[in-house]
């Protein structure tokens, strides 16, 4: 088989050598200029115009996900209730540990780092053997392994580890002898320290909390960040609940914050004309009113800025952030159906291909059978593929509706609540990679 395409695309490229030495110079351009509006599109246009057209944007980076402000607003409290927490170490005296919870958005990453980042200056300022690391438990799979998490903590204290082969009672020393081989403080960040505290084999937040015992001239303490408020039980589990540790909660950000917040975004990422204050007053009002999450604000804004250039417009109107909060909306769906187990996706195609509106669930699982008959493959169980079907709609991706037939019983309905362009989005995304 690969031979022949092989062979077809050398011939199609023998082919367009000898048709392009072959054919005049002005025949060329006739030819070009051809296929070039042979359906009325004039791409030169495009570009062209674009290249004319003023720029929403001065610069898109104030609103891209890593900026760091200048300024953290509408969170004084917080940061000042951390500073007093961590002020001892630069006496080396260990402070209480923290954990900072809120939902996603609200600004807990930022007041840390900035929080940090103060008390290291004042520490250099004045030679105060002070260490901050910080690290994200959930990149690279640090927070999957007590191991990795302690070989990235050495090597960000200058030693490196193996990767593995040690025992973790040896990584365990090791990393205390990195840390106790001097006088000094170490204030470790551990953000999104969900698995930490979920994992069951993990005891590194017990140990890490419990460091004291081990050390003779360091002192450490560590700051916990999750936006999973619901973890604040497990904190007393893991770690013993008589060592003392404070928690600070990040409420959600109400409209005028978001406001206040992303208009002196807007300020350094649009031309002054290409928006208006009333977009800015909207993009926070929906964005306060769907999650208070200031990332998901700024994205919004972003894109209803892109669309807006996209369609050469010389302002960000209304419809372009209604239309963005769309394609938001949209591209999180597919990427959430993107990662469904193939099972869960075979149950969304059946139901995203259907003419109808609502399926039955028996239909659904008599189409699935189908499927598989036709791959060769054999079927899961009618219960089974009802248990995806139920998870579906706990995450919110189907709805199901019970129609009763009076003495003929009942039977279960299923529909996608999406608009009709989105399904069709749905199904061809899934019958690629279902290979259907
Ligand atoms: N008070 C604020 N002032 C200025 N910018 C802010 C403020 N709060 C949040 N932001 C901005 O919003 C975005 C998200 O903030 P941050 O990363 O701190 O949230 P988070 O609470 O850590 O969220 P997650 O739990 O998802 O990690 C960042 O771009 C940050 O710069
Ligand atoms: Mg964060």
């Amino acid at each position: 088989m690969s031979y022949i395409l092989k062979h077809i695309f050398i011939f199609k490229r023998k082919l367009s050598l000898f048709v392009g030495g072959w054919l005049s110079m002005e025949t060329k351009s006739s030819l070009y200029s051809y296929f070039s509006n042979n359906d009325g599109t004039d791409l030169r246009s495009i570009f062209d115009e674009y290249i004319d057209q003023q720029s929403i944007f001065l610069d898109k980076t104030p609103l891209l996900l890593n900026y760091t402000p200048s300024e953290v607003s509408h969170r004084s409290k917080e940061m000042k209730i951390l500073a007093h927490i961590l002020k001892p170490i630069l006496k080396l005296e260990k402070p209480s540990n923290v954990f900072m919870f809120g939902l996603p958005g609200t600004g807990k990453t930022l007041v840390a780092k900035q929080v940090v980042k103060t008390l290291k200056d004042v520490a250099d300022g004045k030679n105060i053997p002070l260490q901050t690391i910080y690290v994200n438990c959930r990149v690279g799979g640090l927070g999957n392994s007590d191991y990795r998490l302690l070989v990235k903590l050495c090597g960000l204290l200058g030693r490196e580890l193996p990767r593995t082969g040690l025992s973790t009672k040896d990584i365990y020393d090791a990393f205390y002898n990195i840390v106790d081989a001097k006088k000094q403080a170490i204030l470790l960040v551990l953000d999104e320290i969900d698995p930490l505290l979920t994992r069951k084999d993990s005891s590194f937040m017990y140990n890490i909390s419990r460091i004291d015992e081990q050390l003779e001239n360091a002192v450490v303490s560590f700051i916990g960040i999750s936006n999973n408020v619901s973890l604040l039980n497990n904190v007393e589990k893991c770690i013993s609940s008589t060592l003392s540790s404070e928690k600070i909660v990040f409420e959600p950000y109400n409209a005028s914050q978001i406001y206040h917040i992303i208009s002196k975004r807007a300020k350094l990422a649009f031309r002054q004309d290409s928006y208006t204050d009333s977009i800015i007053r909207l993009v926070s009002a929906l964005t306060a009113k769907h999650s208070g999450d200031v990332r998901e604000a700024l994205n919004l804004l972003r894109v209803a800025g892109e669309l807006a250039q996209r369609r050469s417009k010389p302002q960000i109107t209304e419809e372009e952030v209604y239309d963005a909060e769309k394609k938001i909306k949209n591209d999180l769906l597919l990427s959430s159906v993107k990662s469904l187990t193939q099972n869960a996706k075979y149950i969304l195609y059946i139901i995203s291909s259907s003419s109808e509106d609502t399926l039955s669930v028996n239909d659904v699982y008599t189409k699935y059978k189908g499927i598989m008959l036709r791959l060769g493959k054999d079927p899961l169980t009618s219960r089974r593929i009802h248990d995806f079907i139920n998870e579906l709609e706990t995450v919110g991706m189907l709805q199901s509706k019970v129609i009763s037939m009076g003495r003929y019983g009942r039977f279960k309905t299923v529909c996608l609540p999406l608009e009709p362009s989105v399904k069709n989005e749905i199904k061809k995304m899934l019958e690629f990679e279902l290979n259907l």
